[in-house]
């Protein structure tokens, strides 16, 4: 599918399979969201530019590969994006943050946003939108329209689900937004869920059901 790339390293299809199933522990399940996480961010930032800088080794100077430009944000959308957030900081620690507060209203299933803090400067910077469920898409299109409106002009998406639907609503409105997902799914229930899904990833997350 255009625009969107399937993480599907049996590393990641495998922790998946274990964050679907009804019985995972909240315990395991943030765990295997947080390492999921850094599998997927390993794929978003795979082709980040790199300057070559002067360095010595304890043997000899050479010039050495590092990350080119500003510090990249990841904006983690309230509240499932914080346990894949995690993750992502443990491959990139020096990442700047993003907060989005975002709710579905359970029966518009439209977006209410409630929190949006951002670092400075963001048009120089890569943003990485942080969200495990691309559903309805409603809510990645309301964040990427704040982050634009903020200043970001270089967005990306990663999720650990998408439902088809919603990658094409999210693709209309943003379709200079590459996602990155674990699984694209088979679609979505009436209720917005995805299908077959792993149930509301927050209160998975959170033991909040
Ligand atoms: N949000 C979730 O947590 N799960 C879904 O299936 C859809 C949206």
């Amino acid at each position: 599918m255009k625009g969107v790339t399937v993480v599907d390293h049996p590393l990641v299809s495998h922790k998946l399979t274990l964050m679907r199933k009804k019985d995972t522990s909240t315990k395991s399940f943030r765990q295997l969201l947080k390492e999921i996480g850094s599998l997927v961010c390993y794929e978003v930032t795979r082709d980040l530019p790199l300057e070559t800088v002067e360095i010595e080794t304890p043997l000899q100077t050479m010039s050495a590969p590092t990350i080119a430009g500003k510090k990249l944000v990841f904006a983690a959308i309230l509240r499932s994006g914080m346990g894949m957030l995690e993750g992502m900081l443990e491959l990139v620690p020096a990442a700047r943050v993003a907060h989005v507060g975002l709710y579905r209203d359970p029966v518009t299933l439209g977006c209410v946003e409630y929190y949006f803090k951002t670092p400075g400067d963001l048009e120089n910077r890569l943003v990485v939108i942080v969200d495990p469920m691309l559903a309805t898409g409603n809510t990645a299109i309301a964040a990427v329209d704040r982050l634009k409106e903020a200043g970001a002009k270089d967005i990306r998406m990663a999720c650990l689900l998408a439902a088809p639907e919603g990658i094409s609503n999210f693709q209309g409105h943003h379709p200079d937004v590459h996602v990155w997902t674990a699984a694209l799914d088979e679609r979505l229930n009436d209720h917005g869920y995805i299908l077959p899904g792993l149930g509301d990833a927050g209160d998975r997350m959170y033991g909040t059901k």
